[in-house]
Protein backbone atom coordinates (compact mmCIF):
# COMPACT_ATOMS: atom_id res chain seq x y z
CA UNK A 1 0.00 0.00 0.00
CA UNK A 2 1.26 3.22 -0.67
CA UNK A 3 0.43 6.74 1.48
CA UNK A 4 1.24 10.16 0.68
CA UNK A 5 0.49 12.39 3.47
CA UNK A 6 0.43 16.08 2.74
CA UNK A 7 1.22 18.60 5.39
CA UNK A 8 2.64 21.68 7.05
CA UNK A 9 4.69 19.74 9.22
CA UNK A 10 5.98 17.06 8.01
CA UNK A 11 8.04 15.91 11.07
CA UNK A 12 4.49 15.52 12.95
CA UNK A 13 4.61 12.26 10.97
CA UNK A 14 8.14 11.21 11.98
CA UNK A 15 6.43 8.08 14.14
CA UNK A 16 5.68 6.58 11.10
CA UNK A 17 9.02 5.57 11.25
CA UNK A 18 8.60 3.34 14.67
CA UNK A 19 7.29 0.24 15.87
CA UNK A 20 5.09 -2.44 13.34
CA UNK A 21 4.36 0.71 10.83
CA UNK A 22 7.98 1.26 10.74
CA UNK A 23 8.68 -1.87 10.39
CA UNK A 24 6.28 -2.85 7.76
CA UNK A 25 7.62 0.09 5.72
CA UNK A 26 11.41 -1.14 6.38
CA UNK A 27 10.19 -4.50 4.75
CA UNK A 28 8.23 -2.96 1.76
CA UNK A 29 4.77 -3.75 2.79
CA UNK A 30 4.05 -0.16 3.12
CA UNK A 31 5.27 3.45 1.38
CA UNK A 32 4.53 5.77 3.25
CA UNK A 33 6.13 9.40 1.37
CA UNK A 34 5.02 12.84 4.01
CA UNK A 35 5.17 16.15 1.68
CA UNK A 36 5.77 19.88 3.10
CA UNK A 37 2.60 21.57 1.79
CA UNK A 38 4.83 24.64 1.86
CA UNK A 39 6.93 23.33 -0.69
CA UNK A 40 3.93 24.42 -3.60
CA UNK A 41 3.23 27.81 -1.77
CA UNK A 42 4.48 30.86 -4.28
CA UNK A 43 4.94 33.57 -2.24
CA UNK A 44 7.95 34.70 -0.34
CA UNK A 45 6.37 33.81 3.05
CA UNK A 46 5.16 30.45 1.60
CA UNK A 47 1.95 30.86 3.22
CA UNK A 48 -0.97 28.77 2.89
CA UNK A 49 -3.80 30.37 4.59
CA UNK A 50 -6.06 33.82 4.30
CA UNK A 51 -9.11 34.98 6.10
CA UNK A 52 -12.45 33.34 6.19
CA UNK A 53 -15.18 34.36 3.15
CA UNK A 54 -17.70 36.01 4.87
CA UNK A 55 -15.67 37.18 7.86
CA UNK A 56 -15.03 34.89 11.12
CA UNK A 57 -12.77 33.94 13.53
CA UNK A 58 -9.18 32.06 12.59
CA UNK A 59 -7.31 31.20 9.05
CA UNK A 60 -8.60 28.42 6.41
CA UNK A 61 -6.25 27.02 3.74
CA UNK A 62 -6.18 28.09 0.53
CA UNK A 63 -6.90 26.25 -2.60
CA UNK A 64 -4.67 27.13 -4.69
CA UNK A 65 -1.87 25.77 -2.63
CA UNK A 66 -3.53 22.91 -1.87
CA UNK A 67 -5.04 22.48 -5.59
CA UNK A 68 -0.53 22.60 -6.85
CA UNK A 69 0.05 20.06 -4.47
CA UNK A 70 -2.56 17.39 -5.00
CA UNK A 71 -2.11 17.87 -8.99
CA UNK A 72 1.66 16.73 -8.34
CA UNK A 73 1.14 14.38 -5.58
CA UNK A 74 -2.06 12.36 -7.05
CA UNK A 75 -1.65 10.09 -10.30
CA UNK A 76 -2.96 11.19 -13.44
CA UNK A 77 -6.54 9.16 -13.73
CA UNK A 78 -6.28 5.70 -15.20
CA UNK A 79 -9.55 4.46 -17.55
CA UNK A 80 -9.10 0.67 -15.38
CA UNK A 81 -8.37 2.55 -12.03
CA UNK A 82 -10.47 4.35 -9.46
CA UNK A 83 -8.12 6.33 -8.30
CA UNK A 84 -6.47 6.75 -4.70
CA UNK A 85 -8.66 7.52 -1.99
CA UNK A 86 -8.10 11.27 -0.94
CA UNK A 87 -8.37 11.62 3.23
CA UNK A 88 -9.35 14.38 4.80
CA UNK A 89 -9.57 14.34 8.35
CA UNK A 90 -12.01 16.61 9.73
CA UNK A 91 -14.36 16.14 13.24
CA UNK A 92 -16.81 17.11 10.80
CA UNK A 93 -16.36 13.90 8.72
CA UNK A 94 -17.55 10.55 8.29
CA UNK A 95 -16.67 8.33 11.77
CA UNK A 96 -13.67 6.18 11.58
CA UNK A 97 -14.36 2.57 12.70
CA UNK A 98 -12.62 -0.63 12.25
CA UNK A 99 -14.90 -1.79 9.32
CA UNK A 100 -13.86 1.66 7.58
CA UNK A 101 -10.23 0.81 9.14
CA UNK A 102 -10.57 -2.66 6.89
CA UNK A 103 -12.16 -1.10 3.51
CA UNK A 104 -9.22 1.39 3.23
CA UNK A 105 -6.87 -1.50 4.32
CA UNK A 106 -7.68 -2.94 1.02
CA UNK A 107 -6.92 0.34 -1.50
CA UNK A 108 -3.29 0.45 -2.93
CA UNK A 109 -3.48 4.12 -2.47
CA UNK A 110 -4.13 6.77 -0.01
CA UNK A 111 -3.70 10.28 -0.02
CA UNK A 112 -4.25 12.29 3.49
CA UNK A 113 -4.39 15.87 3.40
CA UNK A 114 -4.00 17.96 6.99
CA UNK A 115 -5.43 20.33 7.06
CA UNK A 116 -5.06 23.40 9.59
CA UNK A 117 -6.80 26.62 11.34
CA UNK A 118 -10.22 26.34 10.18
CA UNK A 119 -9.61 23.55 7.64
CA UNK A 120 -8.86 23.63 3.92
CA UNK A 121 -11.10 25.53 1.46
CA UNK A 122 -14.55 23.71 0.61
CA UNK A 123 -13.56 23.64 -3.03
CA UNK A 124 -10.77 21.21 -2.71
CA UNK A 125 -12.69 18.27 -1.63
CA UNK A 126 -15.56 19.05 -4.16
CA UNK A 127 -13.15 19.37 -7.25
CA UNK A 128 -11.39 16.27 -6.35
CA UNK A 129 -14.64 14.75 -5.98
CA UNK A 130 -16.22 15.59 -9.03
CA UNK A 131 -12.98 15.15 -11.29
CA UNK A 132 -12.71 11.65 -11.01
CA UNK A 133 -9.10 12.06 -9.57
CA UNK A 134 -9.75 10.99 -6.49
CA UNK A 135 -12.61 9.26 -4.53
CA UNK A 136 -12.64 12.26 -1.62
CA UNK A 137 -13.17 11.28 2.23
CA UNK A 138 -13.62 13.46 5.17
CA UNK A 139 -12.60 11.28 8.38
CA UNK A 140 -13.09 12.25 11.79
CA UNK A 141 -11.22 10.10 14.66
CA UNK A 142 -13.32 11.00 17.37
CA UNK A 143 -16.19 13.41 18.30
CA UNK A 144 -13.50 16.53 19.92
CA UNK A 145 -11.82 18.60 17.86
CA UNK A 146 -7.59 18.64 17.19
CA UNK A 147 -5.62 21.80 16.01
CA UNK A 148 -5.07 20.09 12.49
CA UNK A 149 -5.34 16.88 10.83
CA UNK A 150 -1.72 15.01 11.48
CA UNK A 151 -2.14 13.44 14.79
CA UNK A 152 -5.42 12.22 13.03
CA UNK A 153 -3.30 10.64 9.86
CA UNK A 154 -1.05 8.85 12.34
CA UNK A 155 -4.06 7.29 13.60
CA UNK A 156 -5.14 7.04 10.44
CA UNK A 157 -2.16 5.22 9.16
CA UNK A 158 -1.97 3.05 12.13
CA UNK A 159 -5.35 1.76 12.20
CA UNK A 160 -5.10 0.43 8.12
CA UNK A 161 -1.20 -0.37 8.92
CA UNK A 162 -1.97 -3.18 11.03
CA UNK A 163 -4.55 -4.69 8.88
CA UNK A 164 -2.25 -4.76 6.10
CA UNK A 165 -1.08 -8.68 5.18
CA UNK A 166 2.31 -9.66 7.17
CA UNK A 167 2.23 -6.42 9.29
CA UNK A 168 0.97 -8.38 12.24
CA UNK A 169 3.23 -11.13 14.07
CA UNK A 170 0.52 -13.08 15.04
CA UNK A 171 -2.84 -12.82 13.18
CA UNK A 172 -4.66 -13.62 15.41
CA UNK A 173 -4.02 -11.03 17.67
CA UNK A 174 -7.04 -9.40 15.33
CA UNK A 175 -9.75 -12.05 16.13
CA UNK A 176 -9.87 -11.23 19.53
CA UNK A 177 -9.70 -7.79 20.03
CA UNK A 178 -11.91 -4.88 20.86
CA UNK A 179 -14.11 -3.55 17.19
CA UNK A 180 -12.67 -7.30 16.21
CA UNK A 181 -15.23 -9.67 13.99
CA UNK A 182 -17.82 -10.22 17.06
CA UNK A 183 -18.29 -6.38 17.15
CA UNK A 184 -17.69 -7.02 21.50
CA UNK A 185 -15.03 -4.89 23.15
CA UNK A 186 -12.32 -6.51 24.57
CA UNK A 187 -12.49 -7.81 28.18
CA UNK A 188 -9.98 -7.15 31.01
CA UNK A 189 -6.61 -8.95 29.98
CA UNK A 190 -3.73 -10.21 32.99
CA UNK A 191 -0.02 -11.54 32.71
CA UNK A 192 2.60 -12.86 35.88
CA UNK A 193 2.76 -11.85 38.54
CA UNK A 194 -0.02 -13.99 39.66
CA UNK A 195 -0.96 -11.65 42.61
CA UNK A 196 0.09 -8.00 42.69
CA UNK A 197 -0.63 -5.16 44.87
CA UNK A 198 -3.56 -7.66 46.73
CA UNK A 199 -5.37 -8.12 43.42
CA UNK A 200 -5.26 -11.80 42.05
CA UNK A 201 -5.48 -12.71 38.48
CA UNK A 202 -9.21 -14.41 38.01
CA UNK A 203 -8.83 -18.32 38.82
CA UNK A 204 -10.55 -19.64 35.65
CA UNK A 205 -7.65 -18.28 33.48
CA UNK A 206 -4.96 -20.44 35.58
CA UNK A 207 -7.27 -23.46 34.83
CA UNK A 208 -5.90 -24.30 31.71
CA UNK A 209 -9.30 -25.71 30.61
CA UNK A 210 -9.99 -23.40 27.07
CA UNK A 211 -13.64 -23.77 26.85
CA UNK A 212 -14.31 -22.36 30.44
CA UNK A 213 -11.63 -19.58 29.60
CA UNK A 214 -12.97 -18.74 26.25
CA UNK A 215 -16.52 -18.42 28.48
CA UNK A 216 -14.97 -16.17 30.81
CA UNK A 217 -13.11 -13.81 28.21
CA UNK A 218 -16.36 -13.94 26.21
CA UNK A 219 -18.81 -13.04 29.62
CA UNK A 220 -16.56 -10.32 30.74
CA UNK A 221 -16.41 -8.91 26.60
CA UNK A 222 -20.62 -8.54 26.68
CA UNK A 223 -20.21 -7.00 30.07
CA UNK A 224 -17.60 -4.45 29.04
CA UNK A 225 -19.44 -3.80 26.18
CA UNK A 226 -22.93 -3.43 27.99
CA UNK A 227 -21.63 -1.19 30.00
CA UNK A 228 -19.27 1.31 28.24
CA UNK A 229 -20.89 0.80 24.84
CA UNK A 230 -24.82 0.17 24.54
CA UNK A 231 -24.73 1.15 20.79
CA UNK A 232 -22.33 -1.53 19.91
CA UNK A 233 -24.70 -3.91 21.57
CA UNK A 234 -27.62 -2.68 20.06
CA UNK A 235 -25.93 -3.67 16.53
CA UNK A 236 -24.73 -7.31 17.53
CA UNK A 237 -25.91 -9.41 15.04
CA UNK A 238 -27.77 -11.84 17.07
CA UNK A 239 -27.42 -14.98 14.57
CA UNK A 240 -23.83 -15.25 16.59
CA UNK A 241 -25.19 -15.17 19.67
CA UNK A 242 -25.40 -18.45 21.53
CA UNK A 243 -27.26 -19.53 24.62
CA UNK A 244 -24.50 -18.29 27.51
CA UNK A 245 -24.55 -15.00 25.59
CA UNK A 246 -27.79 -14.27 25.69
CA UNK A 247 -28.20 -15.37 28.85
CA UNK A 248 -25.98 -12.71 30.07
CA UNK A 249 -27.21 -10.54 27.97
CA UNK A 250 -30.47 -10.68 29.58
CA UNK A 251 -28.94 -10.41 33.34
CA UNK A 252 -26.95 -6.76 31.90
CA UNK A 253 -30.74 -5.62 30.53
CA UNK A 254 -30.63 -6.89 27.04
CA UNK A 255 -33.03 -9.16 24.87
CA UNK A 256 -33.61 -10.54 21.67
CA UNK A 257 -36.93 -9.07 20.38
CA UNK A 258 -37.93 -9.47 16.46
CA UNK A 259 -33.87 -9.91 15.50
CA UNK A 260 -32.64 -6.60 16.96
CA UNK A 261 -31.15 -6.75 20.99
CA UNK A 262 -33.01 -4.21 23.02
CA UNK A 263 -32.61 -2.98 26.25
CA UNK A 264 -35.45 -3.83 28.74
CA UNK A 265 -35.44 -3.01 32.69
CA UNK A 266 -36.82 -4.97 35.43
CA UNK A 267 -38.71 -3.36 38.27
CA UNK A 268 -41.02 -3.65 40.75
CA UNK A 269 -45.02 -2.60 39.77
CA UNK A 270 -47.06 -0.41 41.13
CA UNK A 271 -50.67 0.53 40.34
CA UNK A 272 -49.83 2.67 37.22
CA UNK A 273 -49.02 -0.59 35.50
CA UNK A 274 -51.75 -2.16 36.51
CA UNK A 275 -53.77 -2.10 33.38
CA UNK A 276 -50.97 -3.40 30.89
CA UNK A 277 -50.44 -6.04 33.73
CA UNK A 278 -54.09 -7.09 33.61
CA UNK A 279 -53.87 -6.95 29.23
CA UNK A 280 -50.36 -8.80 29.48
CA UNK A 281 -51.36 -11.20 32.16
CA UNK A 282 -54.47 -12.71 30.30
CA UNK A 283 -52.39 -13.24 27.02
CA UNK A 284 -49.58 -14.54 28.65
CA UNK A 285 -51.52 -17.03 30.77
CA UNK A 286 -53.10 -17.87 27.31
CA UNK A 287 -50.11 -18.61 25.38
CA UNK A 288 -49.08 -20.78 28.23
CA UNK A 289 -52.22 -22.96 28.22
CA UNK A 290 -51.26 -26.62 27.02
CA UNK A 291 -53.38 -27.18 23.34
CA UNK A 292 -56.61 -28.18 24.05
CA UNK A 293 -57.04 -25.89 27.00
CA UNK A 294 -61.17 -25.16 26.93
CA UNK A 295 -61.57 -21.51 26.39
CA UNK A 296 -64.30 -21.03 29.21
CA UNK A 297 -61.41 -22.59 31.52
CA UNK A 298 -58.96 -20.00 30.53
CA UNK A 299 -61.63 -17.63 30.74
CA UNK A 300 -62.78 -18.77 34.38
CA UNK A 301 -59.01 -18.48 35.28
CA UNK A 302 -58.35 -15.16 34.02
CA UNK A 303 -61.65 -13.73 35.59
CA UNK A 304 -61.29 -14.70 38.90
CA UNK A 305 -57.07 -15.17 39.16
CA UNK A 306 -56.05 -11.93 36.82
CA UNK A 307 -58.43 -9.44 37.17
CA UNK A 308 -58.21 -5.97 37.61
CA UNK A 309 -59.24 -6.03 41.16
CA UNK A 310 -56.66 -8.61 41.95
CA UNK A 311 -53.75 -6.87 40.06
CA UNK A 312 -54.12 -4.08 42.36
CA UNK A 313 -54.63 -5.87 45.71
CA UNK A 314 -51.09 -7.18 44.68
CA UNK A 315 -49.32 -4.25 43.79
CA UNK A 316 -50.94 -2.86 46.80
CA UNK A 317 -50.18 -5.29 49.63
CA UNK A 318 -46.30 -5.26 49.46
CA UNK A 319 -46.28 -7.02 52.79
CA UNK A 320 -47.95 -10.30 51.11
CA UNK A 321 -47.06 -9.70 47.02
CA UNK A 322 -44.16 -8.88 45.24
CA UNK A 323 -45.07 -8.05 41.74
CA UNK A 324 -41.79 -7.32 39.17
CA UNK A 325 -42.03 -6.67 35.74
CA UNK A 326 -39.87 -6.57 32.90
CA UNK A 327 -40.48 -4.22 30.19
CA UNK A 328 -38.43 -2.42 27.00
CA UNK A 329 -39.90 1.15 25.33
CA UNK A 330 -42.47 -1.55 23.44
CA UNK A 331 -44.05 -2.29 26.74
CA UNK A 332 -43.92 -4.91 29.28
CA UNK A 333 -42.09 -8.13 28.08
CA UNK A 334 -42.99 -10.28 31.30
CA UNK A 335 -43.46 -10.23 35.28
CA UNK A 336 -43.20 -12.52 38.36
CA UNK A 337 -45.60 -12.72 41.19
CA UNK A 338 -44.35 -13.98 44.21
CA UNK A 339 -46.37 -14.26 47.36
CA UNK A 340 -45.02 -14.12 51.15
CA UNK A 341 -47.42 -15.70 53.57
CA UNK A 342 -48.73 -13.41 56.35
CA UNK A 343 -46.89 -15.12 59.29
CA UNK A 344 -43.68 -17.08 59.39
CA UNK A 345 -44.79 -19.53 60.24
CA UNK A 346 -48.02 -20.03 57.83
CA UNK A 347 -47.50 -23.27 55.66
CA UNK A 348 -48.56 -23.56 52.05
CA UNK A 349 -52.10 -23.84 51.52
CA UNK A 350 -51.36 -27.64 49.86
CA UNK A 351 -50.26 -29.87 52.20
CA UNK A 352 -48.19 -31.71 50.34
CA UNK A 353 -46.47 -28.72 49.38
CA UNK A 354 -46.25 -28.03 52.95
CA UNK A 355 -44.53 -31.27 53.37
CA UNK A 356 -42.49 -30.78 50.38
CA UNK A 357 -41.28 -27.48 51.72
CA UNK A 358 -40.40 -27.65 55.40
CA UNK A 359 -38.37 -23.64 55.54
CA UNK A 360 -40.26 -21.26 57.00
CA UNK A 361 -40.96 -18.49 56.15
CA UNK A 362 -41.83 -19.79 52.58
CA UNK A 363 -42.64 -17.61 49.70
CA UNK A 364 -44.05 -18.59 46.63
CA UNK A 365 -43.13 -17.88 43.20
CA UNK A 366 -46.66 -18.10 41.85
CA UNK A 367 -46.40 -16.91 38.55
CA UNK A 368 -43.45 -16.21 35.86
CA UNK A 369 -44.60 -15.28 33.01
CA UNK A 370 -42.83 -13.91 29.47
CA UNK A 371 -44.27 -12.61 26.17
CA UNK A 372 -44.78 -15.71 24.10
CA UNK A 373 -42.01 -14.99 21.38
CA UNK A 374 -39.39 -14.08 23.75
CA UNK A 375 -39.43 -17.55 25.56
CA UNK A 376 -35.93 -19.42 26.08
CA UNK A 377 -33.66 -15.95 25.88
CA UNK A 378 -32.92 -15.72 29.77
CA UNK A 379 -35.60 -12.81 30.49
CA UNK A 380 -37.54 -15.17 33.22
CA UNK A 381 -34.17 -15.97 34.80
CA UNK A 382 -33.38 -12.41 34.94
CA UNK A 383 -36.82 -11.46 36.67
CA UNK A 384 -36.13 -14.42 38.47
CA UNK A 385 -33.16 -13.40 40.32
CA UNK A 386 -34.22 -9.68 40.06
CA UNK A 387 -37.73 -12.06 42.68
CA UNK A 388 -34.90 -13.20 44.62
CA UNK A 389 -33.08 -10.70 45.24
CA UNK A 390 -36.08 -8.50 46.37
CA UNK A 391 -37.40 -11.39 48.32
CA UNK A 392 -34.00 -11.23 50.17
CA UNK A 393 -34.59 -8.01 51.66
CA UNK A 394 -38.30 -8.66 52.97
CA UNK A 395 -39.08 -9.81 56.36
CA UNK A 396 -41.92 -12.03 57.99
CA UNK A 397 -42.90 -10.39 60.89
CA UNK A 398 -38.67 -9.59 60.89
CA UNK A 399 -38.15 -12.81 59.67
CA UNK A 400 -35.69 -13.06 56.35
CA UNK A 401 -37.25 -15.05 53.73
CA UNK A 402 -35.89 -19.20 54.10
CA UNK A 403 -37.14 -20.57 50.58
CA UNK A 404 -38.63 -19.63 47.28
CA UNK A 405 -41.02 -22.66 45.94
CA UNK A 406 -43.23 -22.52 42.89
CA UNK A 407 -45.38 -25.12 40.69
CA UNK A 408 -44.46 -26.09 37.52
CA UNK A 409 -46.24 -28.02 35.10
CA UNK A 410 -44.86 -31.96 34.72
CA UNK A 411 -44.89 -31.86 31.31
CA UNK A 412 -42.74 -28.34 30.78
CA UNK A 413 -39.41 -29.31 30.94
CA UNK A 414 -37.75 -26.29 29.39
CA UNK A 415 -39.20 -24.53 32.89
CA UNK A 416 -37.80 -26.98 35.31
CA UNK A 417 -34.09 -26.89 33.33
CA UNK A 418 -34.93 -23.19 33.70
CA UNK A 419 -35.73 -23.16 37.50
CA UNK A 420 -32.65 -25.87 37.92
CA UNK A 421 -30.31 -23.81 36.63
CA UNK A 422 -31.89 -21.04 39.16
CA UNK A 423 -30.68 -23.36 41.79
CA UNK A 424 -34.26 -24.85 42.47
CA UNK A 425 -34.40 -28.63 43.44
CA UNK A 426 -37.36 -31.10 42.80
CA UNK A 427 -38.88 -31.83 45.64
CA UNK A 428 -42.25 -32.95 45.25
CA UNK A 429 -45.86 -32.70 43.79
CA UNK A 430 -49.09 -30.99 43.71
CA UNK A 431 -52.27 -31.88 41.58
CA UNK A 432 -54.78 -29.39 41.06
CA UNK A 433 -57.94 -28.32 38.16
CA UNK A 434 -57.98 -26.00 36.12
CA UNK A 435 -62.03 -26.02 35.03
CA UNK A 436 -62.61 -29.67 34.53
CA UNK A 437 -58.45 -30.34 33.88
CA UNK A 438 -56.27 -32.41 36.47
CA UNK A 439 -53.04 -30.93 36.35
CA UNK A 440 -49.72 -32.28 38.09
CA UNK A 441 -47.35 -29.80 38.75
CA UNK A 442 -43.28 -30.63 39.80
CA UNK A 443 -42.72 -28.59 43.50
CA UNK A 444 -39.24 -26.66 43.39
CA UNK A 445 -37.72 -25.09 46.29
CA UNK A 446 -34.61 -23.25 46.62
CA UNK A 447 -33.18 -21.61 49.80
CA UNK A 448 -32.51 -17.62 49.90
CA UNK A 449 -29.75 -15.99 50.23
CA UNK A 450 -27.25 -19.00 48.87
CA UNK A 451 -26.09 -18.80 44.98
CA UNK A 452 -27.81 -21.40 43.19
N1 LIG B 1 -9.06 17.61 12.85
C1 LIG B 1 -9.42 18.27 13.96
N2 LIG B 1 -10.16 17.50 14.75
C2 LIG B 1 -10.26 16.30 14.14
C3 LIG B 1 -10.90 15.09 14.45
N3 LIG B 1 -11.60 14.93 15.57
N4 LIG B 1 -10.81 14.07 13.59
C4 LIG B 1 -10.13 14.22 12.46
N5 LIG B 1 -9.51 15.34 12.09
C5 LIG B 1 -9.57 16.39 12.93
Amino acid sequence: MRVDVLTIFPEYLDPLGLSLVGKARRDGRLDVRVHDLRAWALDRHRSVDDSPAGGGAGMVMRPDVWGRALDDVLPAPEADSAGPVLLVPTPSGRALTQSLAAELAREPHLVIACGRYEGIDSRVAEHYGATGKARVLEVSIGDYVLNGGEAAALVLVEAVARLLPGVLGNPDSLVQESHGVDGLLEGPVYTRPVSWRGLDIPVVLLSGNHGEIARWARDRAIERTAGRRPDLIAGLDVAGLDRADRSVLASLGWVEVAGRLVRFAVREAGPADVDRLVAFAADTFRDACPPGTAEADIRAHVVRHLSRESWFERVGSPERNLVIVAESAAGLLGYVLAVLPAYPEEPPADPDVASAVPERPAAELSKCYVRADLRGKGLASALVEATHAELATRRVASRPVAAVWLGTNESNRRARRCYARLGYLPVGRRRFRVGSTEHSDVVMSRPLGELP
